[in-house]
């Protein structure tokens, strides 16, 4: 009796700490791609001061977009991004922001040009390649879309980005807004997905709107996306 006893408690014990690492590892890729989120939201919500042909330097240094990273990020969770937890993903983060505006400096700064082919999508993908590469083995995150969607083949959807995208995110009954996550054997490894879908706003339209086939303002071709469709997703690989 006693021995059963201690194997049951043995039993418990095991199957409560593997939901724990389960829900640690969501709540790390909720907080890793909220702090994504955060850094790209700088310059969407600066694509008109980077644009500006009548200014110079736009004042978007490293480190004030580090400073307004973390400030979107205290707005979106309403507290300080604590460092002390996967210390290692938030500092190849933040590090990866810092490059990317380090070297983004001479094009966003150039006087007397207006648009620069500098944007939220574009800068994601810098920072996210940057992050990958410092998390080598460890993590990797991208911005990517529906496969019809996608405009630069280096954002595609790989099949597993593919099959939530288009079996889930693109159901009308599933959830806005909810990431799915789960584990899934990638190259022979153990990872933990997760996918964040991402919505056309009203700001999008302009080049992912209709009609569709014609040019938008970076001279690609408009995906014909409607206000509220699925537009995106953000996806982050926890190698475990
Ligand atoms: C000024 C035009 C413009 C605006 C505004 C714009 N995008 Fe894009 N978007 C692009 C371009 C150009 C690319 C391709 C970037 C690249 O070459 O990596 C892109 C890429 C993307 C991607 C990556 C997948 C892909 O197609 O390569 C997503 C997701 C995306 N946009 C979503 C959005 C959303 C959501 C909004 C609004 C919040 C938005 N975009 C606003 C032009 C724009």
């Amino acid at each position: 009796m006693g021995f059963l006893k201690i194997y049951a408690c043995i039993l418990i014990l095991s199957l409560s700490h593997l939901s724990y690492a389960e829900t640690d590892l969501y709540a790390v890729s909720a907080d890793i791609t909220t702090l994504y989120r955060s850094a790209r939201a700088v310059i969407s919500d600066n694509q008109a001061l980077i644009n500006d042909a009548s200014k110079g330097d736009k004042g978007l240094s490293a480190e004030a977009v580090v400073e307004k990273t973390l400030e979107n990020y205290r707005k979106a969770v309403n507290h300080d991004l604590d460092m002390t937890t996967n210390t290692d993903a938030k500092e190849a983060l933040l590090q990866s922001v810092s490059e990317v505006m380090e070297e983004a400096q001479d094009l966003i700064n150039e006087p007397d040009k207006g648009f620069k082919g500098f944007l939220p999508a574009i800068f994601a993908r810098q920072v996210a390649t940057k992050f990958s590469q410092k998390m080598e083995g460890k993590m990797q995150i991208k911005l990517t879309a529906p496969k019809d969607y996608v405009r630069n083949r280096a954002n595609r959807p790989d099949k597993w980005e593919s099959n939530v995208i288009e079996s889930m995110f693109r159901d009308t009954s599933y959830e806005k807004g909810k990431p799915y996550a789960e584990q899934s054997a990638l190259k022979g490894k153990n990872a933990y997905r997760y996918i964040l879908p991402e919505y056309y706003g009203p700001s999008c339209l302009g080049c992912h709107g209709e009609p569709k086939g014609s040019l938008d303002i970076t001279g690609g071709k408009k995906e014909g996306g409607v206000l509220g469709e699925l537009g995106g997703a953000i996806s982050l690989i926890i190698f475990n």
